[in-house]
């Protein structure tokens, strides 16, 4: 399959350079499909979904409804009441901080977060202990940046039932290391602790099943996954979903609403609160579309681990670089690098590499404390997709060699 034609973006010129697109960690750009139906909606259906009776939001509620089903199918969910539909990670994770730790966080309890988590997946658990009198606990990377199944049976078996709830990466957004989930949840479950994965990587570089998984919670955005942004998912299964409060009050999220007494909309409206994003969430279906087919696409799974292993090799020659996550077994790493190198900051790297058309990024990444593990508070990152290709690798080598003697 041609990955490139379908993603008008790839065909900008940046300061007069064909733009090479690095950044797809932080978002993936969006393919001509989502575009279009992006478009023909609101065109066409521009109407409010589960409301009135009229066409347009009939059409509009059918297309949301529709972008439910490709998310349920594509993360091997058992029913559509089991996908909630949030803005994205963040507010899917803040989702479970309040409704679960409200419900079954109480003062003396903790949350095991690992070392390894965006800080969307860390301080509204810090919030939530915070609310609840509870504290956190922090699961830790080894040098290699790896988590330890056994140090998470350790850290259960000590905790004597305290730690309610264990919140993990699927694959960290520094590191580029696919944890071992599978194992880490049933470990959890051993002890009847449940667990809360954040997919906002894992959902684009690994076929998502969550009932293989066995996870409780399974949170990921769109436009990670080639939908627009302002989009995203929770999965949660539906003991949870049916035993926490609603997050939030308001429209749709209802069933009847007097002065006395309010009861709620069954699963998944229960967490739907006020008009939702609707537009966005059709687009689900064309981009999982999409995604699907470049995942399952051969060629461009091997080109994608081809451009990881040459940019691992190449950049290891330049002197004095740093790179973080380099796992025992090099398959669980994805195309995801994050690097410094001596001497240089990495915003005047990734600066410089903007001037030459490469967009990557630099910063604290939302990792502080595991940078901080790594003694640093900045780092360069280049994250790939299957629209990229190993000639871009190869400028983005020369071009970073170039800025690193520019700035030593
Ligand atoms: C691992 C991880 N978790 C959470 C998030 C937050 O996602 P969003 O900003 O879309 O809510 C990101 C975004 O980069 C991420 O990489």
């Amino acid at each position: 399959m041609e990955a490139r034609s379908i993603f008008p973006a790839l065909d900008r010129q940046i300061y007069g350079k064909p733009l090479i697109y690095f950044d797809n960690a932080a978002t993936a750009q969006r393919p001509q499909a989502v575009l279009d139906l992006q478009q023909r909606l609101c065109v066409e259906a521009c109407g409010n979904i589960h409301r009135a009776i009229h066409r347009l939001s009939a059409e509009a509620t059918d297309a949301y409804e529709a972008g439910r089903e490709a998310v349920r199918r594509f993360i091997n969910a058992p029913a559509r009441e089991n996908v909630v539909f949030t803005s994205g990670t963040t507010a899917s994770i803040n989702l479970v901080a309040t409704c679960f730790c409200e419900r079954f966080l109480g003062a003396g309890d903790r949350i095991l977060v690992s070392e390894a988590e965006h800080h969307s997946n860390l301080v509204p658990w810090q919030l939530a202990c915070g609310r609840q009198g509870a504290s956190l606990e922090v699961l830790p990377v080894d040098e290699a940046g790896e988590l330890s199944v056994e140090e998470l049976d350790r850290r259960l078996a000590a905790a004597e039932g305290r730690i309610k709830l264990v919140a993990v990466t699927h694959i960290s957004n520094v590191l580029g290391i696919v944890n071992p989930v599978r194992e880490l949840v049933a470990v959890a479950h051993r002890y009847g602790v449940p667990v809360l994965v954040d997919g906002a990587q894992g959902i684009i570089h690994e076929t998502v099943d969550v009932q293989a998984l066995d996870c409780d919670f399974y949170a990921f955005s769109g436009h990670k996954v080639y939908a627009p942004t302002g989009i995203g998912v929770l999965y949660g299964k539906t003991r949870w979903l049916d035993e926490m409060p609603p997050f939030m009050g308001g429209g749709e999220m209802i069933d009847t609403v007097s002065f006395e007494k309010t009861t709620y909309a069954p699963l998944p409206l229960k967490y739907e609160a006020g008009t939702q994003n609707f537009v966005a969430a059709a687009c689900f279906a064309p981009a999982l579309e999409t995604a699907r087919a470049l995942m399952d696409d051969p060629v461009l799974q091997e080109n994608l681990l081809a451009m990881r292993d040459f940019l691992l090799a190449e950049l290891g020659r330049i002197e004095g670089m740093r790179i973080y996550g380099c796992p025992r077994d090099p398959q669980r790493k994805i195309p995801l690098i994050s690097f410094t190198v001596a001497g240089a900051f990495p915003a005047d790297l990734a600066q410089i590499l903007d001037k030459m058309g490469i967009a990557v990024r630099s910063g604290h990444v939302c990792a502080e404390p595991l940078l901080r593990r790594f003694g640093q508070t900045s780092v360069v990152r280049a994250s790939l997709a299957p629209y990229n290709t190993l000639a871009e690798c190869e400028s983005f080598v020369a071009a970073l060699r170039r800025a690193v003697n520019m700035l030593r």
